[in-house]
């Protein structure tokens, strides 16, 4: 029998060169993906209130914002449109003429390298700010799945590089598959919020998008913060439907979704930071709570390990900027 001895786990610990060449999980500028709020107008630069350091911003700006973030070595940015005039159907999401359609044209058109992603669901564009259209104070689905696929086509018109439906109707993936391919558009990638919570993570974004519901909540469509074994079904039928890439959200509180998700499919995998998760580290960072830019990193290395190709995030151009400051 062998002898009995000590683990010396620590060995690899004590010099930074080593703990530099055994890191399993690296961040790399390549894993991010960068929301952006665009609004009509010109020359603005709206603050968004809970979320320090994030603005709702015209087209303009937009673009000058997306220079910057390609500058910097992000690869891809996710649009949110705030549209000039909301209604019951939410028109101006798949207007020609609506403001992401706008915003995507003008981004193309200046920045053609950076991957254009475009967030498709309704909640920013109806009047009462639900993710679809309403029979009395109910979401219908089918009716919704429809409008969806059309405001995905005319993303994809517009020239949205992938297109990323975020609204847990049942069907749309399909959906906006079958669309897209009529119309041309086989070769534009679906990202599916496949997993998607109905979360108290998302409260700073409903201010940034202007997208809180009237009445009541998203739990009709949105996932119960409970479950599991629902989050796998969901990504499978999303999978089946045609979803090329998978993704799980929010990202922090849900890490067992992520690597349940990754494990068993292996597909590409997202998943998104939210707004609460960010407002969360900045609000703690700017009291001088906690050490922010660790916090930062070590939340998304967290997400990263556990199995997430790319995140969505908030803190993409700082992490950029840290990449870069470290990394010479
Ligand atoms: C719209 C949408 C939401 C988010 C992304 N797309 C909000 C919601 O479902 O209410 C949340 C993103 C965030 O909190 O950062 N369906
Ligand atoms: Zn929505």
């Amino acid at each position: 029998m062998a002898e009995l001895s000590i683990k010396r786990h620590r060995r690899l610990r004590y010099n930074p060169l080593v703990r530099d060449m055994v890191r399993e999980t690296i961040l790399q500028k390549n894993d991010l993906i960068y929301p952006l709020f665009v609004v009509p107008g010109e020359n603005i630069k709206n603050p968004v209130k809970s979320m320090p350091g994030v603005f709702q911003l015209s087209i303009d700006n937009l673009v000058l914002e997306c220079k910057e973030v390609a500058a910097l070595g992000i690869p891809a940015v996710i649009l949110f449109g705030i549209p000039e005039h909301k209604d019951e159907v939410g028109s101006e999401a798949y207007a020609e003429n609506g403001i992401i359609q706008r915003a995507i044209r003008a981004i193309k058109k200046d920045v053609p390298n950076l991957l254009v992603i475009t967030d498709v669901c309704m909640c920013e564009y109806t009047s009462h700010g639900h993710c679809g259209v309403l029979q009395g104070e109910d979401i219908l689905n089918d009716e919704t799945v429809t409008l969806l696929a059309k405001e995905a086509v005319s993303h994809a018109e517009a020239g949205a590089d992938m297109i990323a439906p975020s609204d847990m109707m049942d069907g749309r993936i399909y959906a906006i598959r079958k669309a897209l391919d009529y119309k041309g558009y086989s070769k534009i990638p679906i990202m599916s919020y496949a997993a998607k919570y109905a979360s108290g993570y998302y409260g700073p974004f409903r201010d940034a998008a202007e997208s809180t519901p009237a009445f009541g909540d998203r739990r009709s469509h949105q996932m119960d913060i409970a479950n599991s074994n629902e989050a796998i079904r969901e990504v499978e039928t999303d999978i089946q439907e045609g979803a090329d890439i998978v993704m799980v959200k929010p990202a922090g509180p849900y890490l067992d979704i992520i690597y349940r998700v990754k494990e068993k499919f292996g597909l590409p995998t997202a998943a998104y930071q939210v707004s609460g998760e960010y407002a969360m580290i900045k609000a703690a960072a700017l009291n001088g709570w906690i050490d922010g830019e660790r916090v930062m990193i070590e939340s998304l290395t967290s997400i990263k390990r556990a199995g997430a190709d790319m995140i969505l995030t908030y803190f993409a151009k700082e992490v950029a900027a840290f990449i870069d400051k470290n990394r010479k």
